[in-house]
């Protein structure tokens, strides 16, 4: 299949941004991702939709989801104008679901699975470069000088999200929200449950795979 719409699902910390990468490379299509859409915007002005908080940050500091007219908008747009993607953080409750029905078809949905233990190590030990964004973990995916960006030597900076209170405020919202999404898709009969507490190496080995069958 040329150009492959796949949606990956999971929750904060499974692994969507790092696998993500690997597909964009493997099936040369574009990550369109919420998360990395609203950091590079956080202090945009959502005022005019009537909306009690002025910016997306507020929402996302708190661990909560930025309303859905946003990341709707968002959405939208980016997969107006990709071939083939791998759409990462989106839909995130049953509203976006619907909307995302709307907009396109999907050709694998993955769901990367990880026990909450897990993802609390992950999101509290990683770190991102402030420059180019590479992901990086103290524990599981150090870079070769602490603190330094192997790619580019910008500074490795912890987010402001990956504190451990918003972490558990935000894997509450992902059990409230996200996993009745993750559901709707496996009553359809279209989720490909995918082991992502193994490494990173054997996760994408079994991505892979999938999408291959599935193309
Ligand atoms: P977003 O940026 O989408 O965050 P998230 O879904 O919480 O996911 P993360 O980026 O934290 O984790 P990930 O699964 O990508 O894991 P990663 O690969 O980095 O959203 C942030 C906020 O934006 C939300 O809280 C919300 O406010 C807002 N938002 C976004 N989308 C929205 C929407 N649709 N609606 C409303 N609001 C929205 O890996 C994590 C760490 O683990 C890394 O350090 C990595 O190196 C390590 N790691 C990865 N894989 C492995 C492995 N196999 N073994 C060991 N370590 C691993």
């Amino acid at each position: 299949m040329d150009h492959p719409r796949i949606l990956i699902m999971g929750a904060p910390g499974a692994g969507k941004g790092t696998q993500s990468a690997n597909i964009t490379d493997a099936f040369d299509v574009e990550h369109v991702t919420t998360g990395d859409a609203l950091r590079s915007n956080d202090d945009m002005d959502i005022s005019d939709l009537g909306l009690e908080y002025d910016t997306p940050r507020a929402y996302m500091d708190r661990g909560e989801l930025v309303p859905d007219e946003v990341v709707n908008a968002i959405v939208e747009k980016a997969l107006a104008d990709a071939a083939g993607f791998v759409l990462d953080g989106y839909p995130r409750n049953m509203d976006q679901a619907s909307e995302l029905e709307d907009m396109t078809e999907l050709d694998v949905v993955l769901s990367l699975e990880v026990s909450e233990d897990e993802l609390i190590d992950r999101l509290t030990g990683r770190r991102v470069c402030a420059d180019c964004g590479a992901n990086y973990h103290v524990d599981f995916d150090p870079p070769e000088t602490d603190g330094v960006c192997d790619e580019c030597g910008g500074d490795l900076i912890q987010r402001d999200d990956d504190t451990e209170e918003t972490v558990t405020d935000r894997l509450r919202v992902y059990h409230e929200n996200t996993e009745p999404v993750i559901e709707y898709y496996a009553e359809q009969g279209r989720l490909e449950r995918i082991d992502g507490e193994q490494t990173a190496d054997a996760v994408w080995d079994d991505i892979r795979e999938t999408i291959e069958r599935a193309a």
